[in-house]
């Protein structure tokens, strides 16, 4: 395979393969520094980041953003002049506060899912940072891409396309997952649209916008896949998890181990979107009706503490910090196949088919 570096404005990856944010605390500076320094582009997943911290049951703003400037600084560190960017969910609360500190604290790039990143262009004004937003269909791509021109007379530095096999939150509703899953590479056409569609606005602007696909991705046939299919690079989550590296409690990394085909399973998730997720006595009890909140630590702008399925901040912290059967233990569909424990250098280079010369 004809490996290409990634190319993001002045960002050179000499590896084209972006780390999947992932929180709460599975992607944090440890995992995003490795793969930085392996010549991937590291993500720090900004969710509830100060989760550790004794401040943040007390003030869980102000833990997060003392410890999202702290986890990019050390990541940074560990990266040696590679690129390091920080996933910030657009469904957060106090989405602004978290772009501005990652800005102050001049991270590489900002990644913005779970809804539209509307204002994101705005909000790294004068800076270097650049910014890529998450989108799942050639609407969603278009609908953004457009009022980024109308309202800024901006475009993305990047695109990072989801499709419908990726872990976590996912742009798809549960209808269209049944009809989606089990067929290899069944979003390829989409895709293609999006491709299109992002080359439009690059032609527009007079420049190139990579775009980079993400969502089941997990061998070298899978990443010549979407290469061939014209990305310049691919978003890969799950596949990092069961590294050394890797920020998340090592029962989290072990449930990525032991997952079989039928354990990888949808949830309702408080974002109102379904998730995808490792079927648990968590996922059981959530089925058997609300879970209910006991505190609220204001994580996203539209759950309410009263009518929420169940407190997300809560799942993940418990799975993260190790109880894996009474937490949230998100993943990718592909989970089930990662049958052992790795570094981040080995799976870059079983994904790349050659060891990585950085
Ligand atoms: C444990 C886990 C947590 C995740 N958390 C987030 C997140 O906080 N924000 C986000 O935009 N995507 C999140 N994702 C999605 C990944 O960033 C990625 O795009 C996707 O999982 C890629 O598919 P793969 O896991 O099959 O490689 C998460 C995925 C996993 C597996």
């Amino acid at each position: 395979m004809n490996i290409k570096p990634l190319v993001i404005g002045d960002l050179v990856a000499k590896i084209p393969i972006i780390q999947g944010g992932m929180g709460v605390g599975v992607s944090l500076s440890g995992l995003a520094g490795a793969v930085a320094a392996n010549g991937g582009i590291g993500i720090i997943s900004s969710a509830q980041i100060g989760f550790n911290t004794p401040l943040f049951e007390k003030n869980p703003l102000k833990a997060n953003l003392e410890a999202l400037a702290e986890h990019i600084r050390i990541a940074k560190e560990k990266a040696k002049n590679g690129i390091v960017g920080v996933n910030i969910m657009t469904a957060s609360r106090n989405y602004e506060e978290y772009v501005r500190c990652s800005v102050k604290n001049k991270v590489d790039l900002i990644i913005s899912g779970a809804g539209l990143p509307i204002d994101l262009p705005k909000l790294v004004e004068n800076s270097t940072t650049k910014i890529a937003p998450i989108v799942s269909s050639v609407k969603g791509a278009k609908i953004l891409l457009k009022m980024w021109e109308n309202r800024h007379n901006k475009t993305a530095d990047a695109v990072i396309v989801e499709g419908p096999k990726a872990g976590g939150h996912l742009g798809f509703k549960a209808e269209e997952l049944d009809k989606l899953e089990d067929i290899p590479y069944n979003f390829d056409n989409e895709l293609k649209g999006i491709i299109e569609v992002v080359k439009g606005f690059a032609d527009k602007f007079g420049k190139h916008i990579p775009v980079i696909f993400g969502g089941g991705v997990a061998t070298n046939e899978d990443m010549k896949h979407f290469l061939d299919l014209g990305c310049d690079g691919v978003q890969i989550a799950s596949r990092f998890v069961a590294t050394e590296e890797c920020d998340a409690h090592e029962n989290f990394k072990q449930a990525f181990i032991n997952a079989t085909k039928e354990k990888v399973s949808i949830v309702k998730s408080p974002v109102g979107m379904p998730g995808r997720a490792i079927l648990n006595d968590f996922i059981k009890e959530t089925k058997q009706g609300n879970i209910k909140v006991k505190k609220c630590y204001q994580c996203l702008t539209h759950c309410d503490p009263l009518t929420t399925p169940y407190c997300i901040t809560k799942a993940l912290i418990n799975s993260v910090k190790g109880d894996v059967e009474n937490g949230l233990v998100f993943c990718g569909e592909g989970a089930y196949q990662i049958q052992k424990m790795s570094t981040v250098a080995e799976v870059i280079e079983e994904i790349v088919g050659t060891k990585a010369a950085v």
